[in-house]
């Protein structure tokens, strides 16, 4: 794999093949080890050793996961291990290529790692990317002297099961660095692209957002159960899942970081978080992550 990346070339005729990533949470875990079994060399950087571990644990149990079910042998998934290295230095990032930022939902934070990146990352072109799910590319971009080669990557959960990447330009994104994102998630990661002006939500958040929260309005208005929102959509819609274990699955932190992006935005009631997941959140009933949001799961 790692000879077809050297000889394939990207438009900006330099191969990504070293490739940063902020945060190893649910998404960065993903991220991580969908490049590391692209074929590229990976660092992840986490805030402190213990959380570091927790991410490395969790790729690796994914990983095993997928020999379980066949998508991948043993040696692929040791040759992926060795492809990853772990870091809380962003000063490690000198070389990368392409960085994709996932920590938590939160403008400030993002805005800093922006910053620092855009101090520490010195590859020639590379591309600092957020995988967003709501907050504005332009705020990231401004907080960089390079908001040009800034571009919102959004995968989505789980990202190696997952095949959609929704990729986000500001007004500043340069023409070079889509088509180097494109090709990377294409040609690369071999994800499917669609493509969304910088607004709140982009195309399939500004959609999914509301669903849920009506869910969760009408499971707090006491006129169905959790349970019975959930058959109805997976029964009656042909739904994977109901809108209230998504939610779980998403992280309700999340969902709630993205509707106050939402709604801020745009002002719209059906962004506005309903009562019952800002307590549920206040409460660290965060969905599976904490074993615990609107149904319980083993650990
Ligand atoms: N959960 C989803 O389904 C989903 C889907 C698509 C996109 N996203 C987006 O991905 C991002 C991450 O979400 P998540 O669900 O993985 O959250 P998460 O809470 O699972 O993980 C966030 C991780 O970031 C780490 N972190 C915090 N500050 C950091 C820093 N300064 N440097 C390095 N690491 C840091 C935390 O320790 C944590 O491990 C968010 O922007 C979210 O909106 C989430």
């Amino acid at each position: 794999m790692r000879q077809n990346l050297r000889t394939m070339g990207d438009t900006n005729g330099t191969t990504i093949e070293r490739v940063g990533v902020v945060g190893c949470g649910l998404m960065g875990s993903g991220i991580a080890e969908v490049c590391a079994r692209a074929g590229l060399d990976v660092i992840v950087r986490e805030v402190n050793e213990a959380a570091a571990e927790a991410g490395r644990a969790r790729l690796v149990k994914s990983l095993d996961r997928g020999v379980s079910a066949g998508k991948l042998n043993d040696v692929e998934r040791d040759a992926a291990v060795g492809r990853l290295a772990f870091t809380t230095d962003l000063a490690d990032f000198a070389d990368r290529q392409l960085v994709v930022e996932a920590v938590v939902e939160d403008e400030a934070m993002k805005v800093d790692i922006f910053r620092e990146l855009d101090r520490h990352v010195t590859a020639d072109g590379a591309i600092l990317a957020s995988n967003t799910s709501s907050i504005p590319i332009m705020k990231l971009g401004t907080a960089t002297a390079r908001p040009e080669q800034v571009i919102g990557i959004h995968f989505f959960n789980p990202v190696p099961v997952l095949r959609l990447v929704e990729l986000v330009t500001s007004l500043m994104t340069s023409d070079v660095t889509l088509l180097r994102s494109t090709t990377f998630a294409t040609d690369v990661l071999h994800k499917r692209v669609i493509r969304s002006k910088d607004r709140a939500g982009f195309v399939v958040n500004a959609l999914l957002i509301p669903y849920l929260l009506s869910a969760i309005r009408m499971m707090e208005s006491g006129f169905a159960s959790a349970d019975d929102i959930d058959t109805g959509m997976v029964e009656g819609c042909s739904h994977p899942m109901g809108p209230l274990r998504l939610t779980d699955l998403i992280g309700l932190d999340t969902t709630l970081a993205v509707s106050q992006s939402l709604y801020e935005e745009f002002k719209e009631p059906l962004y506005a978080p309903p009562p019952l997941l800002s307590r549920m959140v206040d409460a660290g009933l965060l969905g599976r992550k904490t074993s615990r949001g609107f149904y319980e799961y083993q650990r």
